[in-house]
């Protein structure tokens, strides 16, 4: 089903989540002078007009970047975002907001490659010809220097399947941005199985998926079901800006699920969402959730006296989920303008005591090179702790 246009939500409280996110986890690989691929799964048309078509219809950028505009008082890691936004209206009035691949390519280096997949027809054309202008624009700057290969590959296709292909990129170092529209549950059920297959052909890579947080089951149980996925570690951080509506349409919370996350993701998630909450919020139910897990490395030995068919055999083993008998550091942290003080969100609040027991540190991929692994982990979270 190709009905969906990301134009009618473009700059929203979720695409707010998501670029904010994604432009953090690109700085943190930009700290390495090795190169990186971006690989955007389901791009979207780029670039999206805000005063226009059909982001007029709703005017859902009205719950997101609308109310951030003329604030002075981000957190800098939003205002990294928020600058990034600026740039693209440089009369500072609030016309063209940026998509994931816009937000990429102006965070990303000369050396870094983008990989962009996108199946709708029409949106794909727009992608296309919105990098070509950008690209020469900023050839006429002399800004962009040729690296080996395409610095950026637009294919028209079906990102789940294309991502196969060019997983692990040639630095090894990378991150994939999975961003369905979730308009048939089918997308809930592909983002599991394309992650699979993802991490075993690129285990030190890092991933980020958005997800709609709603009363449908599939929506649910996504997270829950990524949290299983054997990896070195993960981050869901979700953003309500206000409780359910009665007759139950329309989007009030989203998530950002990331799996093998830079160490410092949380500590400024911990920063930024309590002034998101405060800024977007429409409602005592608005609030942030952060959680996170983590996985011990398993090394994967062969039997000591085993045939050279059963070692074969075992070791294959290397490269799958083993259930270690390590404890969960799941740490799930909430934040609600429904606390008692709720004028002052300066800090996350701790709400829920059932949630906040477990303390552990939880940074992951302290390297950041993503470097090489020797086995595969299993996979232990909050939810799997005994
Ligand atoms: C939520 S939008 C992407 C928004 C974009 N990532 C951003 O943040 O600006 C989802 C896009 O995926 C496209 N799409 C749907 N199924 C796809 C598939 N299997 N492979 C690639 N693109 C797909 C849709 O046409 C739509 O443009």
């Amino acid at each position: 089903m190709l009905s969906y246009r990301h134009g009618f939500h473009a700059g929203n409280h979720a695409d707010v989540l998501k670029h904010f996110v994604l432009i953090e986890l690109l700085n943190y690989l930009g700290q390495k002078d090795t190169a990186y691929t971006y690989v955007d799964t389901h791009s979207g048309a780029g670039l999206y007009s805000l005063d226009t078509g059909y982001a007029t219809k709703n005017a859902e950028y009205e719950t997101g970047i609308a109310p951030l505009w003329d604030r002075d008082d981000a957190p800098a890691a939003l205002q990294a975002y928020l600058d990034l936004v600026k740039t693209l209206n440089p009369s500072g009035k609030m016309r063209y907001y940026p998509g994931s691949p816009y937000c990429a390519n102006e965070v990303m280096r000369a050396q870094d490659r983008l990989r962009l997949f996108e199946l709708h027809p029409s949106e794909i054309k727009i992608l296309s010809e919105n990098f070509r202008k950008l690209e020469a624009h900023k050839a006429e700057q002399g800004e962009r220097q040729t690296v080996r290969g395409k610095r950026i590959m637009i294919n028209a296709g079906d990102g789940f399947e294309g991502l196969k292909a060019i997983l692990p990129p040639p630095s090894r170092r990378g991150l994939v941005l999975i961003d369905p529209p979730y308009e048939v549950k089918d997308d809930y059920r592909r983002v599991k199985v394309c992650l699979e297959d993802a991490l075993v052909r690129f285990p030190t890579g890092t991933y980020a998926v958005w997800y709609p947080v709603l009363s449908r089951i599939e929506s649910k149980q996504l997270p829950e079901r990524l949290k299983r996925i054997p990896a070195n570690g993960w981050l869901n951080v979700t953003l309500s800006i206000s409780g359910p509506t009665p007759d139950g349409f329309g989007l009030h919370s989203s998530g950002m699920f990331i799996i093998n996350p830079p160490w410092t993701l949380e500590a400024t998630l911990r920063e930024v969402m309590p002034y998101l909450v405060r800024v977007l919020g429409k409602d005592v139910s608005a609030k942030f959730e952060i959680e996170s897990g983590e996985t011990e490395q398993v090394r994967v030995k062969p039997p000591v006296r085993a045939s050279a068919e059963r070692t074969a055999r075992n070791t294959v083993g290397a490269g799958k989920s083993i259930n270690a008998t390590t404890t969960s550091t799941g740490r799930p942290q909430v934040g609600s303008l429904r606390t008692n003080n709720s004028n002052n969100l300066s800090g996350p609040k701790r709400i829920d005591s059932r949630t906040n027991t477990a303390r552990a540190a939880s940074s992951t991929n302290r390297d950041l090179g993503q470097g090489k692994r020797t086995a595969r982990p299993a996979n232990l979270s909050k939810s799997r702790s005994r």
